[in-house]
């Protein structure tokens, strides 16, 4: 297992995250639209507040490697994360989300998977989810227990 930590987002990760999503590589893997800063950082103000939204900084050899969120989203709570491209492929994301479901004990957990991308659908598989609905673009992967 990767070694990493696991901690609060904090206001002054705000612009690393944000150069982060904003990589069009990663934009492209993850099929999600970035935002301008503005909005960005507007959204991230609105989520650290928001105390039914858990937002977590993934700290890798003291660095900001990247974040994991979960929110309630209509009837399922969600998970999601994202690294800067610098991180990837280490095993860092599936420490982390190993590190988040083990501290987090909300179920079921879905998180929403673009069909192409196979490294996050690996992540998400070896940390317990499994298929719930398979689109023809994007499926859905429940962690039940
Ligand atoms: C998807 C993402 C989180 C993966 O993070 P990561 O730390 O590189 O993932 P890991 O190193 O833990 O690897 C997970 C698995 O995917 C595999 N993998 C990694 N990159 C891969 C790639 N480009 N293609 C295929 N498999 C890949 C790894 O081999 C590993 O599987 P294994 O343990 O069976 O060998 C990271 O690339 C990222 O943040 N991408 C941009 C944002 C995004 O896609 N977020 C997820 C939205 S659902």
């Amino acid at each position: 297992m990767t070694k990493i930590l696991l901690r609060n987002v904090i206001e002054a990760d705000l612009p690393i995250l944000f150069e982060q999503q904003i990589d069009p590589k990663a934009v492209a893997m993850a099929a999600f639209p970035s935002k301008d800063r503005g909005p960005f950082m507007l959204h991230w103000e609105k989520i650290m507040k928001d105390k039914h939204v858990i937002t977590k900084a993934i700290i890798y050899k003291g660095k900001l490697a990247g974040h994991i969120v979960c929110w309630k989203e209509k009837y399922e709570q969600q998970v999601g994360y994202w690294l800067g491209q610098s991180f990837w492929g280490r095993g860092i994301a599936s420490s982390a989300l190993a590190e988040f479901v083990n501290e987090v004990k909300i179920r079921p957990l879905y998180a929403h998977v673009a069909n192409r991308n196979i490294a996050s659908r690996r992540v998400l598989e070896k940390c317990g989810f499994t298929m719930h609905d398979e689109g023809r673009e994007e499926s859905i992967l429940k962690l039940s227990a």
